[in-house]
């Protein structure tokens, strides 16, 4: 099956891509990147709005994923702020030096210097969008939060997050070991597991 990945993050589009492709899919760029105002208040009504835009666009069928960093001592922030955490206004707004992911790990930092508990998980909701129907799927990656960044793999908050079970960060880990144990590896795999249980019916 041919589908367009809607997103304009270079780092989701390689996972996607290197996930779906083994699974029978193939996924190819969007022709023109989408700015999609993420208005919902859920991952999974932002990941209905980008894959509904893309295919109101395209008219193919559409994957989406909306992602985020939940930490438990921010009462689950910063959510689906975590793409522009560094200009919300949670206890100071974090100046843009060098990229965005840069400036949002810096502002994660700040926020849990000296807190004991840095309990995170990565949450993913993606979805099949083909006009008609909507097939979705669910994944998350349990972790906690380094002191320090380490790593130059992957992206976002990857250099800052230790998965469960592990020392190293995420951006430490090779590619497809972080894609057997990340929430878009899960929730793209839950995915494709509920267009089978569809097309078998
Ligand atoms: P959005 O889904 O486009 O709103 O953005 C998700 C944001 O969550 C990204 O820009 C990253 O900051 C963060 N994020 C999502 N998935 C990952 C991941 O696998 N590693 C690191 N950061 C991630």
């Amino acid at each position: 099956m041919k589908v367009i990945a809607a997103t304009s993050n270079p780092g989701k589009l390689r996972e996607i891509v290197r996930i779906l492709s083994p699974l029978g899919f193939e996924v190819i760029d969007p022709p023109d990147v989408l700015k999609v105002e993420e208005t919902g208040s859920s991952f999974l009504e932002n990941a209905l709005i980008k894959a509904k835009a893309y295919f109101d666009r395209f008219g193919m069928p559409t994957v989406a994923d909306d992602s985020g960093l939940e930490v438990e001592a921010l009462r689950g922030y910063p959510g689906v702020y975590s793409s522009r955490f560094y200009s919300i206004d949670f206890g100071g707004q974090e100046e843009v030096r060098g990229s965005k992911d840069e400036a949002n790990v810096r502002k994660l930092l700040r926020l849990l210097k000296g807190v004991d508990n840095r309990r995170a998980r990565f949450v993913a909701w993606v979805v099949l969008y083909t006009g008609d129907s909507g097939v979705f799927g669910y994944g998350e990656c349990r972790g906690t939060i380094a002191e320090e960044p380490r790593g130059s793999g992957g992206f976002g908050y990857d250099p800052v997050f230790v998965p469960e079970g592990y020392t190293r960060t995420m951006a430490e880990i090779p590619p497809e070991e972080k894609d057997r144990i990340s929430h878009r590896g899960a929730a793209l795999r839950n995915l494709v597991r509920a267009v089978q249980r569809i097309s078998d019916r």
